[in-house]
């Protein structure tokens, strides 16, 4: 059966307490992601997204409204979440081997060993266990984090911006990997992004944010089969489409 609140979230809103002032961050979010989804959110720099992120991730617990992962509302940082953030935050004096291990929660050595090549291997980095972060280019960097934050095998990838910082083309390849990662894993993603195209390229589901407070402004369904076609006219008019309503607000 189609889980379609496999998460959750119910009038959500967040407020940043300052000295002097109070920032308003989220205002009464509602939104629910089904279980496999490919959800892509897209807003402009200040909106919350990465406010949103850390509230599904556990790391922030301060906030109105109710976020639930499987029914169970969140309560902290759990194994069933694994998240991605736009810099790499690979610990520089470990190598990636040792990276992965130090998020690892259980099992023996060998089979430590096990899931860390074979999540190397699922992000095209097999054999780069005894590398250090400052060996990686970015690109490489970013698919260790990914490793890192799938080797526990959580039902949901949360990912922030996490192909922002890279050239152009490498984000191309590493779109093409989550997709095959997320085909071959069944990980439920919900992935923050600024570029539009990379948005309908890989999500099920569009959400565009309202600039701060953010507030769910429109959701687009993107019925487009896959592999996509960026080039062709169904792509393209739905590209339009949002570019429109993210751009409403400015225009
Ligand atoms: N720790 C914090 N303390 C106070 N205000 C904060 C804090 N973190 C974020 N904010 C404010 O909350 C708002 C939302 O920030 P957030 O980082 O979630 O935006 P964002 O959509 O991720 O932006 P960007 O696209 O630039 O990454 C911003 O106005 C920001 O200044
Ligand atoms: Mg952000």
């Amino acid at each position: 059966m189609k889980d379609n609140n496999h998460v959750a979230i119910t009038n959500l809103s967040k407020t940043y307490k300052k000295q002097n002032s109070d920032v308003l961050a989220l205002n009464g979010i509602t939104l629910n992601v089904s279980r496999n989804e490919f959800l892509c959110i897209v807003g402009a720099s200040g909106c919350g997204k990465s406010t949103l992120l850390r509230i599904l991730s556990g790391l922030d617990k301060e906030y109105n409204g109710s976020v639930s992962v499987g029914g169970t509302k969140i309560s902290g940082p759990g194994l069933e979440r694994g998240i991605v953030f736009q810099e790499h935050r690979l610990l520089p004096w470990l190598t990636v081997r040792d990276n992965i291990e130090f998020a690892l929660q259980t099992g023996t050595q060998a089979e430590k060993a096990n899931l860390i090549a074979g999540h190397l291997k699922l992000v095209g980095l097999a054999g780069f266990e005894k590398a250090y972060p400052n060996q990686l280019s970015g690109g490489m960097a970013q698919r260790v984090a990914i490793a890192r934050a799938l080797v526990n095998r959580p039902d949901i990838l949360l990912l922030d911006e996490p192909f922002g910082a890279l050239d152009a083309l490498t984000r191309l390849k590493l779109q093409q990997q989550i997709l095959a990662i997320w085909e071959k894993e069944k990980t439920t993603m919900i992935m923050v992004t600024h570029d539009i195209e990379e948005a309908v390229f890989l999500g099920d589901r569009v959400v565009v944010m309202s600039e701060r407070p953010g507030t769910i402004k429109k959701e687009f369904e993107v019925d487009l089969l896959r592999p996509r076609n960026r080039s062709g006219v169904a792509f393209q008019q739905v590209r339009k489409e949002i570019y429109r309503e993210f751009y409403a607000d400015l225009m």
